[in-house]
């Protein structure tokens, strides 16, 4: 991969030519698709979809409904309307959980791991206070994986959710989920898939999985924030109670009443992000243009050569060295990562510090903060040249 070529999509680098960026997991850098996408729509249109009959609204809506079309083929889903736009992979996982507040009873348990996002943890938190319902953590190996057997023996009538990162943004760890699906399918469980983390990275096929939800969030595919993608089975979101009333999510209202409109209407309520929505269209193409193996195959010849280079250095405890995308979670003994990156930051290398908002894992690593480089297609060998140079001068600073 050309990555000159690559990054000539991404303004930012115009801007600020000697920016290490490293964070990607948190939030990727915008493509220029991206931007002209949005900029098209205030310029050209700015009315509001499925509502005026207007050229522009109309146009607008067609734009809409062609990203939500993109998005569709970008996982595979069967239908349309098995995407719905959300504000982002939070929201999307809290209205799935909303919905099973009023289904799940005492007796029943939902599964997830201890290395969840907080967006995948404190939704289902709140169900269990609701509901009665419990909590079930599945165990981690050695290194901190959530293996298939772990997760078969895990799972059992009892289990009505199971709620698993497709890949942690801490560890870096794919999950193995297909086998894991079916068993919950068995048991009559419906299993939902964090997405946020993988669709960047690898391809995802909702009718190979058969989970029945999935979701993710533009801000991390190359696209813009406060947009995001709740999937579902077509015959689940149908009845999923809406997380919100109002707007064109309705079918008839009278002064006491209402009836909900078809999907994907039904779980669209009030004004959507329609400009972010319809940039979310080029991120998807653009992923598709580059290919899940070529940018798998980039990020995997960084990766490798990062964690060559950070072993050079004395001092570093690395936590995931297996990792299967590009993300390396580590620690300067004795130096709180906060620390350590005022220096990154003075070098212009982005990286994140703390606990990524997965304080379950930080606990299983007894460690309150880490330090996460998370690499993407735009970035070099060049860019880890920085972070260790700046590691470098941090380890002098504090230790030596
Ligand atoms: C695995 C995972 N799930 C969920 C989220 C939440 O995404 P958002 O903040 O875009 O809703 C993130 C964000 O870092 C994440 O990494």
């Amino acid at each position: 991969m050309n990555v000159i070529e690559i990054r000539k999509h991404f303004p930012i680098y115009e801007h600020q030519p000697h920016l290490t960026y490293l964070d990607s997991a948190a939030s990727a850098l915008k493509l220029n698709e991206v931007l002209e996408a949005i900029k098209h729509y205030y310029e050209t249109s700015s009315a509001n979809i499925m509502r005026s009959g207007f050229k522009n609204a109309y146009q607008s809506t067609l734009d809409y409904e062609h990203s939500r079309h993109v998005i569709k083929q970008l996982i595979h889903a069967t239908y349309d309307e098995e995407v719905i736009f959300t504000k982002g992979a939070t929201q999307s996982i809290n209205m799935v959980a909303h919905h099973y507040e009023s289904v799940l009873q005492k007796g029943d348990e939902i599964l997830i791991s201890h290395l969840e996002h907080h967006a995948n943890i404190l939704p289902w938190q709140n169900v269990c206070k609701k509901t009665g319902a419990s909590l079930k953590y599945v165990a981690l190996d050695q290194h901190f994986k959530i293996t298939e057997d772990a997760l078969l023996k895990s799972i059992n009538e009892r289990t009505k959710i199971v709620a698993l990162t497709y890949i942690s943004n801490v560890m870096g760890y794919i999950t193995p989920l297909q086998k894991v699906i079916q068993k919950a399918h068995e048991v009559g469980a419906v299993v939902l898939v964090d997405a946020a983390q993988a669709v960047a990275h690898i391809e995802i096929n909702v009718q190979t999985l058969d989970c029945d939800y999935l979701v993710f969030s533009g801000h991390k595919m190359f696209g813009p924030t406060g947009v995001g993608i709740l999937y579902g089975k077509q015959t689940l979101l149908s009845h999923l109670t809406p997380f919100e009333l109002g707007g064109q999510m309705m079918d008839e209202v009278d002064e006491q009443h209402y009836t909900l409109a078809k999907l994907p209407a039904r779980l669209e309520a009030g004004t959507p992000p329609i400009a972010e929505a319809i940039a979310l269209a080029p991120a998807a193409m653009f992923i598709k243009s580059i290919g899940y193996n070529n940018i798998h195959a980039h990020i995997k010849s960084i990766h490798t050569y990062t964690l060559q280079s950070l072993k050079t250095l004395k001092d570093i405890e690395i936590y995931n060295e297996t990792a299967d995308i590009g993300i390396v979670t580590f620690n300067i003994r004795g130096v709180h990562a906060h620390d350590v990156q005022s220096f990154l930051s003075e070098e212009d290398v982005a990286v994140r510090t703390g606990h990524h908002c997965a304080k379950l894992i930080h606990q299983q690593l007894k460690q309150a903060a880490t330090i996460r480089v998370s690499i993407s297609i735009y970035n070099s060998k060049e860019d880890i040249d920085q972070l260790i140079k700046a590691l470098k001068q941090a380890i002098t600073f504090f230790i030596h």
